[in-house]
């Protein structure tokens, strides 16, 4: 089958098309045009603005990169949710004109199952754990009972949220994940509050704590990065050792942003090591946010015929 994705849920626009069949996925092309704001964060009438002036010059890019034409197009994907309700509107409405214009149907998909399916796909996993660390979302993720199962969860904030708040603070700039992973390279540690409750992780209280330190100004900088990282990565190695030691599963992937540092790679490929799991990521170019994913979960649900337009708060675990 050949599927068109199409993803609009934030920053990204981005039109994927694969070749799907039971257990692979090709991805043809994944073209993608992201907003930009260095200074003003996202604003989200300005990322459908950015969605609507786009859409046509990634469409054309898309089909050239697949060598396709609509007709050999068996239906189109499109995310549904979660994200910004002006971002998924616009990105609604394309998938809709597109569908009308070339006759084919619409299947609607939930951009966080998205991020897992693909995650598996391209690993060849069979039954993993997944640890899902964006700027939104921080989770542990099962399949089970043919529907994804939040175990564990953050109580508070997403921990790439956290981090881009306390960026903001030290003015480390936006997103502040990559530039708090080379500032630690030359930080040392010092103890910072350590929340976790079963499979529930809580991170607001070490961002007021790093808050409080900032604000008396004796603590570097980079110490503090360090210690951040330190304190919420094995936060996080630590729920993900609970649900693989009670659902008995032998695998963990980690998807969501976050997921690009390499010290949060590390000590997760560590503690799967010791404790005979396999520890998979997801290669960069699929790991953030573009239309093959949507496709693949397009595939994956294509027959569940649901009806629906948008909701900017739809969960995994309603899907
Ligand atoms: P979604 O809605 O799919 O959950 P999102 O838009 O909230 O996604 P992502 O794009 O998956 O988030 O991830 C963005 C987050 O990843 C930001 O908070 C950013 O700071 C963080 N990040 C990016 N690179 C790194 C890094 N090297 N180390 C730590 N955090 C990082
Ligand atoms: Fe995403």
């Amino acid at each position: 089958m050949i599927i068109v994705g199409i993803e609009s849920t934030a920053h990204t626009f981005g039109i994927g098309i694969i070749k799907a069949s039971e257990n692979s996925v090709e991805v043809l092309t994944n073209a993608k045009d992201s907003y930009s704001s260095p200074d003003k964060g996202m604003i989200p009438n300005e990322i459908a603005e950015h969605h609507k002036k786009v859409w046509q010059d990634v469409e054309k890019k898309s089909f050239e990169e697949a060598k396709v034409f609509w007709d050999d197009v068996d239906f189109i994907s499109y995310s549904a949710g979660p994200g910004l309700d002006p971002a998924l509107w616009q990105g609604y409405n394309i998938a809709k004109e597109l569908s009308e214009k070339h006759s084919k149907r619409l299947v609607p998909v939930n951009h966080c199952c998205a991020h897992l399916s693909i995650g598996k796909i391209v690993n060849n996993a069979q039954d993993p754990v997944y640890l899902y660390v964006s700027g939104v979302n921080t989770q542990i993720i099962v399949f089970d009972g043919g529907k994804y199962r939040v175990i564990g969860e953050t109580l508070d904030i997403g921990l790439g949220n956290m981090l881009d708040k306390f960026g903001r603070v030290v003015g480390l700039g936006f997103p502040a994940g990559p530039a708090i992973e080379q500032l630690a390279l030359k930080g040392e540690y010092i103890e910072l509050p350590y929340s976790v409750k079963g499979m529930d992780m809580s991170f607001s209280g070490l961002l007021s704590k790093c808050q409080q330190l900032i604000e008396k100004g004796v603590t570097k900088t980079e110490d503090l990065c360090f210690s951040l990282q330190e304190t919420t990565f094995a936060i996080c190695a630590e729920v993900a050792e609970r649900a693989l030691a009670q659902t008995g599963k032998k695998e963990l992937i980690l998807v969501g942003g976050v997921g690009a540092n390499k010290r949060l790679c590390t000590m997760l490929e560590k503690m799967c090591l010791d404790r005979g799991a396999t520890f998979y990521k997801v290669p960069m170019a699929l790991a953030g946010d573009q239309g093959a994913m949507i496709a693949w979960e397009g595939y994956l649900r294509r027959d569940e015929k649901r009806v629906m337009e948008v909701d900017p708060h739809w969960r995994t675990d309603e899907v």
